[in-house]
């Protein structure tokens, strides 16, 4: 392929777990990208797709109204790694014919992409629905999986008062308490339990213990799946081959529920919230984020501004250079101002 054919040729795949607002990502920088005479060649299922060579058409009528919808149009995977496999990704990349590579992923990704970064020009787009990645102050995703915990937790109210509950809801982050505590805010949760502050067991039981003397039905705990009690340890589920994040977490809820049957007598019952928190289509705050992050990464891309990712950072999208994404997670500082919002709503947290 000639090299000013290659120059407006640029691919684009989505890796990792999928976020709502990735679609969003894709219609409106391959939207801007179009208009400005690029090509794009859309690579199937992440990391995947490079090693098999599968790709998928991008035009304006493919992206048309994709933004909306939950899911990446592109697929996505977060098994595939590069690691050791280094020489035969630069090849399959080569093969394309492309300028160079847009990526939206996580922490996972582009760490596993900067063993590649000398021989393949990359710009990224920082995705997770735990909203706990460095380099941006906040990822999309983020806002419509606190809706999915807000939106259970004012459901959940009506039944844990009716049967006088008290009902857990076990919400996503992994090492993270953002979507707990940004959904458990939001709903006005009577406890939000987050892994940045490990739970005093004596002390939540007090807490229960008073809720119950002053006659209160129902009680809704929300409880971020990796959070635990002060010297324990989070509650591990399984692990995945290959994922550059292998643990899961999980069965922190459905342990709480009993545990604070047998202490207190108070019958409680648990819901985990997993999946459904990605599988929401995005809300209007993550479509303009989706949308802001999507015209910056064609306007780097226009510019040759390879090597750096669309971050949100003081108010507004801007650029930051991709490695401000591979620093350590950005997790919830135990006194956040959300920490204390809570406290001054006497949220147990
Ligand atoms: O990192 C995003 C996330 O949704 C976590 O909140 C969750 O623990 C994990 O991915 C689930 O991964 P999987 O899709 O492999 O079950």
């Amino acid at each position: 392929m000639a090299k000013s054919q290659i120059k407006k040729r640029i691919a684009l795949l989505t890796a990792g777990g999928d976020a709502p607002g990735l679609n969003g990502i894709i219609e409106a920088s391959c939207r801007s990208l179009l208009m400005a005479g690029y090509e794009i060649v859309g690579i199937c299922d992440g990391f995947e797709g490079i090693y098999e060579g599968r790709t998928k058409p991008i035009n304006f009528e493919t992206l048309r109204g994709l933004h909306s919808q939950a899911g990446t149009y592109l697929g996505s995977s977060n098994r595939a790694t590069v690691r050791k496999r280094e020489k035969e990704f630069v090849q399959k990349y080569k093969a394309l014919g492309v300028r160079g590579l847009l990526v939206a992923g996580g922490d996972g990704t582009f760490n596993s992409l900067s063993l590649v970064a000398k021989d393949i020009p990359l710009i990224g787009v920082p995705k997770t629905i735990d909203n706990d990645l460095s380099g941006t102050e906040v990822t999309f995703g983020f806002d419509t999986a606190c809706s999915v915990v807000s939106e259970a937790v004012d459901a959940l109210r009506a039944t844990a008062d009716a049967h006088k509950r008290v009902i857990i809801v076990e919400a996503m982050g992994r090492t993270s308490g953002w979507i707990a505590l940004g959904g458990g805010l939001a709903s006005y949760a009577d406890a939000i339990l987050i892994p940045e502050r490990p739970y005093n067991k004596k002390k939540l039981l007090e807490f229960l213990r008073f809720k119950q003397n002053q006659g209160v039905r129902g009680v809704l705990v929300v409880v971020s799946e990796g959070a635990r009690a002060q010297g324990e340890k989070s509650k591990i589920a399984f692990s995945v081959k290959d994922s550059p994040e292998s643990i899961r977490y999980g069965g922190v809820a459905q342990g709480l529920a009993r545990w604070i049957e047998n202490e207190i007598d108070w019958e409680s019952r648990h819901v985990v919230l997993g999946h459904l928190q990605r599988a929401r289509h995005p809300t209007t705050t993550d479509c303009f984020l989706t949308l802001a992050m999507g015209v910056e990464v064609a306007r780097l891309v226009q510019k040759d501004k390879w090597g750096y990712a669309a971050v949100y950072r003081e108010g507004r999208v801007t650029k930051a250079p991709i490695g401000d994404l591979m620093k350590p997670s950005r997790l919830v500082d135990p006194n956040h101002r959300w920490v204390k919002l809570a406290q001054s709503l006497q949220i147990f947290i």
